[in-house]
């Protein structure tokens, strides 16, 4: 994407956004130079905790797998980023139904563009912090049967949520929604391994993104789960969760985990 002088309403190509900066960092083209530097400057300030961003998008596409493979066939995604390959949809088929939410007017757009005729996936502009607005959605209401078991993905997604937001407040609304049997995919970025300095060191880079930025620690995280049964491994670095591939030391950074609605 270049900076062009057409840009579609509320997008500002001046301040780096977490959607398009993870764009970059999964390797892809919809970002801006103010992106590319700014992540740039994190990338080089993490070696020594792997890549999260990567480490992240395989722990999502393990959970769906092994969910689609318990028969799980709805799927509300939210904070979804921009599209990638393979999507959810791109995972499920035809046959499953899902939902991609996020406040980033380029993630959607991108998202309706590629989504254009599919007629059981789509993609919607809106704020999890208001998840009523979310779940009573008409789009949301037409695709998702919340009086059946749903898989609602959140990855790497609360750190970018403040406190005075109240991430706990925020999945109870989402919980009370959904059927038993449901499942919750979430990861977040945390600062357990690191020294305090390496987290003041992040810090003073966050500070140039649109989005504050919250990093938790592993108690934070694991209440984020209150009302589901975490599945094994429980919550772990994301290349800890049921790995597919030897990996030599676990890309520290991302806690991730999925739960079950009891
Ligand atoms: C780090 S990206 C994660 C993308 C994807 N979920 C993944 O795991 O690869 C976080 C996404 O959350 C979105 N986001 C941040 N705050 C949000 C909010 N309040 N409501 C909806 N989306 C939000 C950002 O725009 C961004 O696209």
């Amino acid at each position: 994407m270049t900076e062009q002088a057409w840009l579609p309403h509320g997008v500002d190509a001046h301040t780096p956004t977490d959607a398009r900066v993870h764009d970059y960092a999964l390797g892809g083209k919809d970002n801006y130079a103010v992106d590319r530097r700014y992540a740039q400057k994190l990338l080089a300030a993490l070696p020594a905790i792997g890549r999260p961003a990567v480490e992240n998008e395989k722990f999502a596409q393990r959970a769906i797998r092994s969910l689609l493979s318990t028969g799980v066939r709805q799927f509300l995604e939210i904070g979804c980023g921009l599209p990638r390959r393979p999507d959810v949809h791109d995972m499920t088929g035809p046959e499953a139904r899902v939902v991609y939410v996020d406040y980033d007017p380029v993630a959607v757009v991108h998202f309706q563009a590629v989504l254009s005729g599919n007629g059981s996936a789509a993609a919607i502009h809106a704020d999890v912090t208001r998840p009523g607005q979310i779940l009573s959605h008409p789009l949301v209401t037409e695709f998702i049967d919340f009086e059946q078991p749903a898989c609602l993905l959140m990855t790497y997604l609360f750190q970018l949520i403040t406190d005075e937001d109240d991430p706990a407040r925020i999945l109870r609304e989402f919980r009370e929604a959904l059927a038993p049997g449901s499942h919750l995919v979430l990861s977040h970025a945390t600062h357990e391994g690191m020294s305090p300095a390496q987290a003041e060191a992040l810090y003073e880079i966050f500070e140039e993104l649109r989005e504050p930025v919250t990093l938790r620690g592993r108690d934070e995280i694991g209440r984020l789960f209150d009302g589901f049964e975490l599945l094994d491994p429980g919550l772990v670095f994301a290349p800890e969760w049921r790995p597919d591939r030897p990996y030599p030391t676990p890309t520290e950074m991302v806690l991730a985990g999925v739960g079950r609605k009891r």
